[in-house]
């Protein structure tokens, strides 16, 4: 079950091929036109359901006052709400599924940056102070939305609050990694097993800032130091660094530019094919140093991607997942289900879920 789906492989081998060498650069104009339109679709919903509501109410009260007959009904309504019925995950992953693809967004696609909300939320845990992590969901308060390492997170949350507004019950903690599950798999990764119980919680749980790795740093220490916190040793490190396959660096977001493959809309392990692969070269502009190849120059990596190349021990995996996709699939389920539950204390019979894709 951790393999990918065939048909769906099929269609990203043959994305990298009938993708342009140089990717169109639509973000900045998305960027403004998306928020906007998102933001005015959730209002306009509330305004029907509230106006719904009220006309409910007054036919109900109309009918009432007519027909005596009718308090039974309405001593069924209090029993309907006491006996609330579990919240149906598989609904709530469809519904994520669907909002998912929009061809005036970046590549087409919120799946990248639905992922990388859930790890940016996630990823704040460490394991010595015991806190941070993707429970409470603090990336809706000040200190965490405004970390400049979380710039351009708001989109995602923004568009996830239309699932929120169906289903009103799930936390965000639960909904932000739900929506990086749906994400990988809708992209055609691997299935990856989710438990629900995230709480929502208070600002004066925000972890201290600077948790997250640094894309300027070409140290391994650092990438070492900041993942080893979370609890991660270095094959897990190199797997999860796998999802750069996906989406894109933003010029007003990070500062750097540009994708890492030519499919960044599809789950692969073309990330270190391509870091492997191909003769990267600094890029002459006047942006943070990152790198571009040489061949292209269309695809880039940060200073912190390059050392899963430098790096000895990193390099080791980064061949192996280079070589077995499906290796790189199986390694990845596991570390990024131990990543979404970082800083989650689970009741022991809470029920593991495997989302079946929308697409499969
Ligand atoms: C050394 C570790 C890492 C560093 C330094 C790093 C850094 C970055 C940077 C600078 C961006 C560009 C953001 C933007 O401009 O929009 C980015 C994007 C992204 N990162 Fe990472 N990242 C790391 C690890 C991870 C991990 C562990 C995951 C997930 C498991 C991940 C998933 C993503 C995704 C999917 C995007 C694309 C977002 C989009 O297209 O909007 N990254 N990362």
């Amino acid at each position: 079950m951790l393999l990918a789906r065939p048909a769906l492989r099929l269609a990203a081998r043959r994305s990298l091929f009938a993708v342009p060498a140089a990717l169109p650069r639509t973000a900045t104009r998305t960027f403004a036109s998306q928020s906007s339109s998102s933001g005015g679709g959730g209002s306009s919903t509330l305004i029907a359901v509230v106006l719904g509501a009220a006309a409910g109410a007054a036919g109900y009260h109309y009918y009432y006052q007519k027909d005596q007959s009718l308090p039974k009904i309405a001593s069924a309504v209090p029993q309907a709400e006491a006996k609330k019925q579990p919240l149906d995950y598989q609904k709530v992953y469809n519904a994520i599924a669907a909002i998912i693809e929009d061809e005036n967004y970046d590549d087409g696609s919120y799946g990248p940056v639905f992922l990388r909300l859930a790890w940016h939320a996630s990823g704040t845990y460490d394991k010595n102070a015991k806190n941070g992590g993707s429970n409470f969901a603090t990336m809706r308060f000040k200190p965490e939305a405004g970390s400049e390492a979380n710039a351009g997170l708001g989109i995602a949350r923004e568009r996830l609050n239309r699932v929120k507004d169906k289903f009103p019950d799930i936390s965000y903690g639960d909904l932000w990694t739900l929506a990086g599950v749906a994400a990988i798999q809708e992209m055609g990764g691997p299935i990856v097993k989710w438990r629900p119980g995230r709480i929502d919680g208070e600002e004066d749980s925000s972890p201290p800032d600077g948790r997250l790795p640094d894309g300027g740093r070409p140290d391994s220490q650092h990438t070492r130091d900041v993942f080893y916190k979370m609890g991660f040793n270095d094959q897990e490190i190199v797997a999860l660094i796998g999802a750069h396959a996906l989406g894109r660096c933003h010029r007003e977001r990070s500062g750097f530019d540009g994708p890492w493959t030519a499919s960044p809309t599809v789950f692969t392990n073309t990330f270190y094919t391509e870091l492997l692969n191909r003769k990267w070269t600094e890029r002459k502009w006047s942006g943070p140093k990152q790198f571009e190849d040489q061949e292209s120059k269309s695809l880039m990596m940060l200073p912190a991607d390059m050392v899963f190349s430098s790096d000895k021990e990193f390099r080791k995996w980064a061949e192996i997942y280079a070589k077995d996709e499906a290796k790189f699939f199986e390694d990845f389920a596991k570390a990024v289900q131990k990543l979404f539950e970082l800083g989650v204390k689970f009741d022991e019979n809470t029920k593991v879920y495997e989302f079946k894709p929308t697409n499969a």
